[in-house]
C-alpha cells in the first residue's frame, strides 16, 4: 500500500488536536497509509514536546521547507491567523492536500484568492469547521434539509468563552488587529458563523453588529505563549485593539433571520456553545455543555408541543461509524470530533473526492460573513455579504 506523509505546521493549543487526529484517525483510512511524519514550529522547544508525544520522527522549524519538501503529501496549517493565507497558498502551490486552520485569512479579499487557487489545485483541501461534526449538531442538520423542522424562521449561536477573562494572561498575537484580525470575531465567530450557514444557508445581509473591548490592555510575557495558558509575564504592557466581544444580527437569503454572539471574556463560560434552530414545523436546541443530546420539539396543535430529549446512539451521525465506543449515550469529546474530521479529510484523498463538508469555498464563504460583521460593528449600520461568485 502507498503510503502518505503528514505534517502538522505549528505545534501550539490546535496543532496537538490535529496530531491526535491524524494518529487516531489515519490507521483507519484505506487506500494508502497515513504517516504523521513531521511537525514544525519556529519554537523548536514545542514542536520536539509534540512530536515526542506522538512519536513524531522529524521536526522542523522553517515551514516553507516543508511546503517544497516533495516527501510530504498533506500538510496541517495550524498558525496564527495572519500566516494562513500565504502558506495554505504556498502548500496549494505546490500540490499538497492542505488543511487549513480556521479563519481560512483575515479579509474576504484573502480567502477569495484562497478559494480560486484551490479550485485549480492538484492537492484536496479544506478549512476546519471542526464542530459540524457533533453528532447532534450533525443530527439537527440532517432534520433542517430533511424539512422536519419546516420553514426556517430564527437561528440563535452563542459561543461564549472565558479564555481571555484573566486580566493576567499575557499579551499575544490573538490581541492584535493586524495579526489575528477581529478577535472574539474570528475566533469564534469564524465557527459560529459556519454553524449558522451550515443550519440556515448562505447570509445576504449583517443588520447590525456591536463591538466591545472590555480589558484594553495585557502584559506582555516574558516567555513562549500558546494557545491561552499563563507564563512569567514581563513589565511592559501592550495594547489589545481587537474585539473581546461581538454579537451581530443576521438576515439569511432564505428570508430567515440570526442572531449570533462571540465572546472571550465570558466569565466562568469555558468554551461554551449553543445553537437554537427554529422552523415553522419545530425547534431543536443544543449546547456542549451537554454533549451526548440535543432536544427536538415537533409542532403539534393545541398547545401539545414539548421537547424530547435526543440521546447519541450508534445510529447518530459518526457515532456507529467512527467513534472509538459507539455504544447509546457514550460521550463524544472535542478530541474524537476532531478526528472525525481528520478521517474525513483523509477519505476525501484517499477517494480522490472534493473534501465538501468544510470546504475552502465554505472557510472564504464565512470570511465574507466575518467581514460584513465586523465592517457594520464599525459604520453602525447594514452591510450587504459578499455578492462575488
Ligand atoms: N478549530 C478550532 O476549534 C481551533 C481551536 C483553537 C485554535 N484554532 C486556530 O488554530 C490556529 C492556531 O491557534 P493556536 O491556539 O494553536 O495558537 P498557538 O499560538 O497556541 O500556536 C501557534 C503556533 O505557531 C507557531 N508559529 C508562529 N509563527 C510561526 C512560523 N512562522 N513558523 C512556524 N511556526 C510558527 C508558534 O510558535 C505556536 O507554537 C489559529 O488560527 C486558531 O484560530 C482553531
Amino acid at each position: 500500500m502507498s503510503e502518505k506523509r503528514i505534517a502538522i505546521i505549528g505545534a501550539g493549543m490546535i496543532g496537538a488536536a490535529h496530531a491526535f487526529g491524524y494518529r487516531t484517525y489515519g490507521p483507519r483510512i484505506s487506500g494508502f497509509s497515513a504517516r504523521l511524519d513531521t511537525v514544525c514550529d519556529a519554537n523548536a522547544e514545542l514542536a520536539v514536546n509534540l512530536a515526542n508525544k506522538w512519536g513524531v520522527s522529524r521536526i522542523a522549524n522553517d515551514w516553507r521547507a516543508v511546503v517544497s519538501d516533495p516527501e510530504i503529501d498533506i500538510i496541517s496549517v495550524c498558525l496564527p491567523n495572519f500566516l494562513h493565507t500565504e502558506v495554505t497558498q504556498a502548500a496549494l502551490k505546490a500540490g499538497k492536500h492542505v488543511l487549513c486552520e480556521k479563519p481560512l485569512a483575515l479579509s474576504a479579499g484573502d480567502a477569495r484568492a484562497t478559494r480560486d487557487l484551490a479550485r485549480g489545485a492538484l492537492g484536496k483541501s479544506g478549512t476546519v469547521f471542526n464542530y459540524r461534526r457533533i453528532p447532534a449538531i450533525a443530527d439537527i442538520r440532517a432534520r433542517v434539509k430533511n424539512g422536519e423542522l419546516g420553514d426556517l424562521v430564527q437561528i440563535i449561536i452563542f459561543y461564549q468563552c472565558d479564555y481571555a477573562a484573566d486580566p493576567l494572561l499575557p499579551h499575544s498575537w490573538r490581541y492584535e488587529f493586524d495579526r489575528a484580525g477581529p478577535g472574539a470575531l474570528l475566533d469564534l465567530g469564524t465557527h459560529a458563523v459556519d454553524l449558522a450557514r451550515f443550519m440556515m444557508g448562505d447570509v445576504e445581509q449583517v443588520s447590525g453588529a456591536v463591538s466591545t473591548i472590555s480589558i484594553h490592555e495585557r502584559f506582555l510575557p516574558a516567555e513562549a505563549t500558546t494557545g491561552h495558558g499563563h507564563v512569567t509575564l514581563s513589565d511592559e504592557k501592550a495594547k489589545v485593539d481587537n474585539d473581546d466581544v461581538m454579537s451581530a444580527l443576521l438576515r439569511f437569503k432564505n428570508g430567515a433571520q440570526g442572531v449570533i454572539t462571540t465572546s472571550r471574556v465570558a466569565v466562568g463560560m469555558g468554551n461554551r456553545i449553543q445553537v437554537e434552530v427554529y422552523g415553522t414545523k419545530g425547534t431543536a436546541r443544543f449546547t456542549n455543555e451537554f454533549p451526548s443530546h440535543y432536544d427536538l420539539a415537533l409542532f403539534e396543535s393545541g398547545g401539545a408541543s414539548s421537547f424530547r430529549r435526543m440521546i447519541n446512539r450508534p445510529s447518530s451521525p459518526y457515532v456507529g461509524a467512527l467513534a472509538a465506543v459507539p455504544h447509546d449515550l457514550a460521550p463524544i469529546g472535542y478530541a474524537e470530533v476532531f478526528g472525525f474530521m481528520i478521517y474525513e479529510f483523509l477519505t476525501a484523498i484517499a477517494q480522490d473526492k472534493n473534501f465538501e463538508n468544510g470546504s475552502i469555498e465554505d472557510g472564504y464563504r464565512a470570511s465574507e460573513i466575518l467581514e460584513a460583521i465586523q465592517k457594520a460593528s464599525v459604520i453602525n449600520a447594514p452591510v450587504k455579504v459578499g455578492g462575488e461568485d
